[in-house]
């Protein structure tokens, strides 16, 4: 990171970090002085705020490492079987988000591609993750593999609150969050879709989105097949 930049992010993760530990001390020092004066009800509702603003920081912390990691030189490109991996997080979704159905299409003789798998079930826990959470519960979050123009094509398709033309520009820069509804109502830290253009990009993919407000957006990742013979019989086929 270039000396400007890096003291730009330390001012924004200081920033960041600023609001849920003052809040965190504040409602300690509430309940440590005035702890007889306190409802039961009022207790729970500061312990609650207090987690809540730790598990928040936690987030921050483990994004924030993310990112330092993406500059290390540390990925293992292997053969992947993408479908195979996309149904191995699909389970975790289904338990955090149980309001929710998700569904999939996936290739049935989709190649493999080179990656790091870890990177590739970061990428779509990110985007995953994002469709359920800016998205009315009871709506579809669909995952689909497919190959085009030689390449391989995923996406993930919501029915969720979509995104302002005005703010596509703002969708991949660290630290920025958009307005609508389920913003203000939702964890996060505007850092994941960095990480994931960043991790898509290492690995030589794109990344990019569709999207209409109030009614969804598909984010595509696309990457290229694990060699050049495979590309070739897949393209003769499809
Ligand atoms: N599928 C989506 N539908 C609507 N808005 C989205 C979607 N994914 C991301 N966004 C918007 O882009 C912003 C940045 O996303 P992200 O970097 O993952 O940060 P976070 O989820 O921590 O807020 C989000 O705050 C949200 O406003
Ligand atoms: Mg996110």
């Amino acid at each position: 990171m270039k000396n400007s930049v890096q003291e730009e992010f330390i001012a924004t993760v200081s920033h960041e970090m600023r609001t849920p530990l003052t809040s965190i001390r504040g409602f300690s020092q509430t309940l440590l002085s005035s702890w007889d004066k306190i409802s039961d009800d009022d207790k729970k509702k500061f312990i609650k705020i207090i987690e809540d603003q730790s598990q928040r920081l936690i987030h921050l912390v483990e994004n924030i490492l993310s990112v330092s990691k993406l500059k290390a030189e540390n990925q293992v490109l292997k053969e992947v079987d993408i479908n195979n991996s996309i149904k191995k997080i699909i389970p975790l979704f289904t338990q955090q988000y149980k309001n929710y159905n998700f569904k999939t299409e996936l290739y049935l003789s989709l190649p493999p591609a080179r990656l790091d798998e870890d990177k590739f079930q970061q990428i779509m826990t990110n985007l995953i993750d994002n469709a359920a959470k800016y998205s009315p519960s009871g709506s579809t979050v669909k995952i689909s593999t497919k190959i085009q123009q030689n390449k391989i094509l995923i996406s993930v398709q919501d029915e969720g609150v979509g995104i302002k033309k005005e703010d596509f520009e703002k969708v991949f820069k660290k630290f920025s969050r958009l307005e609508n509804h389920l913003t203000s109502k939702t964890q996060g830290n505007g850092l994941g879709l960095y990480i994931t253009k960043e991790l898509t990009e290492k690995m030589g993919g794109t990344i990019y989105f569709e999207s209409e407000e109030g009614k969804g957006t598909t984010f595509f990742v696309s990457f290229p097949f694990y060699n050049a013979e495979v590309a070739v019989k897949c393209s003769q086929q499809s």
